[in-house]
């Protein structure tokens, strides 16, 4: 079984729908840096007012910041069986220093999983995003609803809209990600560890194509 992984895309793809789902099946460790952002932020710690200012225009924070939170979370004891990186690396920066932190404890990448989907489709996605505010699992208003209006199906807690999950934001996300982001493929694809993957199917279809991945199938 591969069990370090990266699971990259642009704002909207899945990646947050796909991680929830793949670290339950294969009890993997779920770092998300935008989530460990935003729980900061809930918390008003030191990081999350940093972090906010970037956030919420669609900035990405700074490498610095990043890496260092990351490099605290990989190296607990947790994360020896198997962790699924959602959202980090999202520089050449951010991925220089993953790999050096991986050597650093012996726990190299096993595979890349790049998510895609054409543009309008994640900014219908992303305009109609609901999250739950106490697990973080993602809906959708029109294609992903709860079983009751507002409530999450698996915690109960109440829905909400991100605050960067508007279209000026968005755009910015889309730039960063074109820019920042989109090199890294290329990137993982010469060190062999690429594997891409049709974002714009449906979501169990991916879920089940990703297990086989996982399981080496
Ligand atoms: P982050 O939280 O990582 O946001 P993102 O990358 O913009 O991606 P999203 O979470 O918006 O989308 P997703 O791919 O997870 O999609 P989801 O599954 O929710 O980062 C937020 C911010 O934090 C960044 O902008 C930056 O400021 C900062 N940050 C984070 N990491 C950083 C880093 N490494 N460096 C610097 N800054 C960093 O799905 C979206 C919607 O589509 C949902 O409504 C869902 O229900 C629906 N959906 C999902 N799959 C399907 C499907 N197959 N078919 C139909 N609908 C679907
Ligand atoms: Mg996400």
């Amino acid at each position: 079984m591969l069990k370090n992984i990266i699971l990259m895309g642009p704002p909207g793809a899945g990646k947050g729908t796909q991680a929830k789902r793949l670290v339950t099946k294969f009890d993997l460790i779920h770092i998300s840096t935008g989530d460990m952002f935003r729980e900061a932020i809930k918390e008003n710690t030191p990081l999350g007012a940093l972090a906010s200012s970037y956030i919420n225009k669609g900035d990405l924070v700074p490498d610095d910041v990043t890496i260092g939170i990351v490099k605290e979370r990989l190296a607990k004891e947790d994360c020896k069986n198997g962790f699924l990186l959602d959202g980090f690396p999202r520089t050449i920066a951010q991925a220089e220093a993953l790999s050096k932190i991986g050597l650093e404890i012996n726990r190299p990448i096993d595979v890349v999983i790049n998510i895609d989907c054409d543009k309008n489709e994640l900014i219908r996605r992303i305009s109609g995003r609901r999250v739950c505010k106490n697990c973080g699992a993602p809906y959708h208003v029109d294609t992903m609803k709860p079983k009751t209006e507002g409530v999450c199906d698996i915690c109960g807690g109440p829905l909400y809209q991100r605050k960067d999950d508007n279209k000026e934001a968005l755009e910015v996300r889309l730039q960063h990600y074109v820019n920042e982001t989109r090199p890294l493929l290329e990137y993982y694809e010469k060190q062999g560890l690429l594997k891409n993957f049709d974002g714009s199917q449906g979501s169990d279809k991916l879920f089940d194509e990703l297990s086989l991945l996982i399981l080496n199938k």
